[in-house]
């Protein structure tokens, strides 16, 4: 039976929908749910136009509850059947008690070559430092932020006159081609590293 995938998002969901996308024929995996902590998100509405069913659990209802806040998303992810967690550009950090419900079935990408540039502004930083390569991971989430166990990574040059806004570009285009070919390997149950 195809593997159930719930895709967490807080902004636009490109790499969403190319997840979206890549599960047909015979991938071991459909979507189940399109999941955003923000009913602002840009990805909901792609997510309903290519048939995906949508939830929202706004973070700010919660306060600093974040326990109740993740208490809430457990709840939707298993009222839609999950078996895998997707994180895709979901802007919240995780704490250990809902990390440790989903180890080993929940990915994140990260736009660096991780263990690089952990957090944010990682484009930014690879070029202040004067990186010659960047790129994207795909790991698996454990309770060590952006720390789990790397799965995949693609790598980009980074080129003179580069910014961040086209360095995020040039890196965004690889991980269209990552996290579906890590996300179809790990249904499989493939849990070696493959990279690009
Ligand atoms: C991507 O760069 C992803 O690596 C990062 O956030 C961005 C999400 O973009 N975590 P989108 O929402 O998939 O368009």
């Amino acid at each position: 039976m195809s593997k159930r995938v719930a895709i967490l998002i807080s902004g636009g969901g490109s790499n969403m929908v190319r997840l979206v996308e890549s599960m047909v024929g015979d991938h071991p995996a459909r979507p189940c749910l399109v999941l955003a902590n923000d009913p602002g998100a840009g990805g909901l509405a792609k997510a309903s136009a290519l048939g995906v069913p949508t939830a929202v659990v706004d973070h700010r209802l919660f306060g600093p509850d974040r326990a109740g806040f993740e208490a809430e998303l457990t709840r939707v992810l298993v009222a839609h059947g999950a078996d895998i967690l997707c994180l895709a550009g979901f802007m919240r950090v995780l704490t250990e008690g809902f990390v440790t419900r989903w180890q080993g079935r929940m990915l994140n990408i990260h736009p660096s070559l991780l263990p690089k540039y952990r957090g944010l502004h990682t484009h930014a930083r690879a070029i202040a430092a004067g990186e010659a390569e960047a790129g994207c991971t795909v790991h698996e989430v454990t309770a060590e932020l952006d720390g789990g166990p790397v799965l995949g990574q693609a790598r980009v040059p980074v080129l003179p006159g580069d910014t961040p806004e086209t360095l995020a570009a040039r890196v965004l285009d690889q991980e269209y081609r990552l996290y579906p070919m890590i996300l179809r390997r790990f249904a499989h149950g493939q849990r070696g590293r493959a990279d690009l």
